[in-house]
């Protein structure tokens, strides 16, 4: 098992080493999942593994970074043909020694690991009401029980109070019966319950495949249903889970590896993440700005603009002009984005930081933003609109603007040239 004091690893070679470019590149997801509630499945196996150390500093770090959490765990499943009371006294103490366990990892505050200073409350307890499953073919299930109703109220205080909310896989009923759990019922019901942002499940694997064996990077719910029937049968419990929940509201569920030290963090911190992402609808969205995605617009334009591909606008200009943006986003995170300026006075609407992220372009991501501001400037019965541009200019022909000169504009839009770019202008007729 790794120590909390062992020296870090070295980052995988695709991540930014740069310690400024980190953070910069980070900031977006850090800002779009401050305040979400996420539920964490951890699967079978999870508590024992070598990198559970790191996934619990992972946890840690996503609580301090603004995260709700609410952190499930399975133990030891009960085989439903051969129910013994001795079996079901273990997988008890299996589950409550795994709880404890977890809380004690929460609470070490080492100097050198995450956890230094952190103060980390960790909050289980009494959460799930639950009643007997009964007798199946003739075998009396004992005390295994289905989950009958979750505390969201209790739930809910806890994580308000800043506290991680640590389920353990027991329900008692109001008689007072214990009840031993399936894990994955519980992650199904805690998800729609808590009306959670995310459910995150890690098991022993990496995501979902497909019969080639490539991980699936992301999937819509249609998709992920279809590539049940190809995937492997261990993958396919948590795919129908994750599908369910998202068909239930929750609209992401990512399915992830515990062995991996960092998976938690790539996931929701980095571009691509590590697993398989599933989502109600199309990955990607095109809309309006809003004020959460400030942060990413100025990280898409701020190195073109040092390139001098872009025209140089300030910080407070871009969060001034923010209503005029749309956005195309992964995840939360702004891969393309575009500007609509109308001067309604003139008759006339400019174009500008139309930008796509070096990593999505060539998947017509500028087209559909281009061609969503030229509808957005038709309906503001405009009748031109114009781009500057130094290096693009092709481009835009191949989207209906013609090359033209600054002389064609009205006045009030020359005034914003900048004489030193040498722009050229274009303009399509509407
Ligand atoms: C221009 C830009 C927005 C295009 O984004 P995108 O999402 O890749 O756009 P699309 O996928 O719709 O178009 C890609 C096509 O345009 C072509 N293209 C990209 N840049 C081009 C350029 N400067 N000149 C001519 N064609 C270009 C690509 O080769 C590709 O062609 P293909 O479809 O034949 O393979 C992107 O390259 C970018 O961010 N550039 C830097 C910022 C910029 O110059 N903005 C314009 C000034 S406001």
């Amino acid at each position: 098992m790794t120590l909390p004091t062992d020296p870090p690893t070295d980052p995988p070679a695709d991540l930014p080493t740069d310690p400024i470019d980190w953070f910069r590149n980070t900031a977006p997801y850090i800002n779009a999942h401050r305040g979400t509630t996420v539920v964490v499945g951890l699967r079978h196996g999870a508590t024992e593994h070598d990198n559970f150390i790191n996934v619990v500093h992972d946890l840690a770090l996503m609580h301090s970074l603004g995260v709700q959490l609410v952190v499930v765990h399975e133990h030891e499943p009960l085989d439903a043909a051969v129910m013994t009371s001795d079996a079901f006294a273990s997988s008890i103490a299996h589950a409550l020694d795994q709880r404890t366990q977890i809380e004690r990892l929460f609470s070490m505050g080492l100097p050198n690991s995450p956890l230094h200073n952190a103060r980390l409350r960790v909050v289980s307890g009494n959460f799930i009401t639950a009643r007997p499953v009964g007798v199946i073919d003739g075998v009396d299930q004992l005390g295994r029980g289905l989950v009958r109703h979750i505390d969201v109220a209790g739930i809910r205080h806890a994580l308000e109070g800043s506290a991680i909310c640590l389920v353990t896989s027991l329900g008692h009923s109001p008689a007072g019966e214990l009840f031993t759990l399936d894990a994955i019922e519980v992650m199904r019901v805690l998800s729609r319950g808590l009306g959670a942002d995310k459910l995150i499940v890690m098991s022993d694997f990496d995501g979902i495949e497909d019969a080639d064996g490539q991980l699936f990077r992301q999937l819509t719910v249609d998709a992920a249903r279809n590539a049940l029937v190809t995937s492997a049968q261990q993958q396919q419990q948590v795919l129908t889970l994750a599908c369910d929940v998202c068909d239930s509201g929750v609209p992401r569920s990512h399915l992830i590896s515990f062995q991996e030290d960092g998976g938690l963090l790539r996931e929701l911190y980095t571009h691509d993440g590590i697993g398989t992402l599933i989502s109600p609808d199309e990955y990607e969205q095109l809309r309006a700005a809003e004020g959460r995605d400030l942060a990413g617009i100025l990280e898409l334009i701020r190195p073109l603009q040092q390139q001098g591909v872009l025209a140089e606008r300030s910080n407070e200009d871009i969060e001034r002009l923010l209503d005029h943006f749309v956005v195309i986003t992964k995840d939360s995170r702004v891969v393309a984005c575009a500007a609509l300026i109308v001067n309604s006075a003139d008759n006339i609407a400019e174009i500008a930081s139309v930008a796509t992220h070096p990593d999505y372009r060539d998947s017509g991501h500028g087209e559909r933003l281009v061609e969503r501001l030229v509808n957005m400037a038709k309906e503001s019965k405009v009748r031109r609109a114009y781009v500057r541009t130094t290096q693009t200019g092709h481009w835009f022909q191949g989207l209906g603007f013609i090359a033209g000169s600054e002389a064609e504009l009205p006045e009030s839009e020359r005034q914003k040239a900048k004489a030193a770019r040498n722009s050229k202008t274009l303009i399509r007729a509407l």
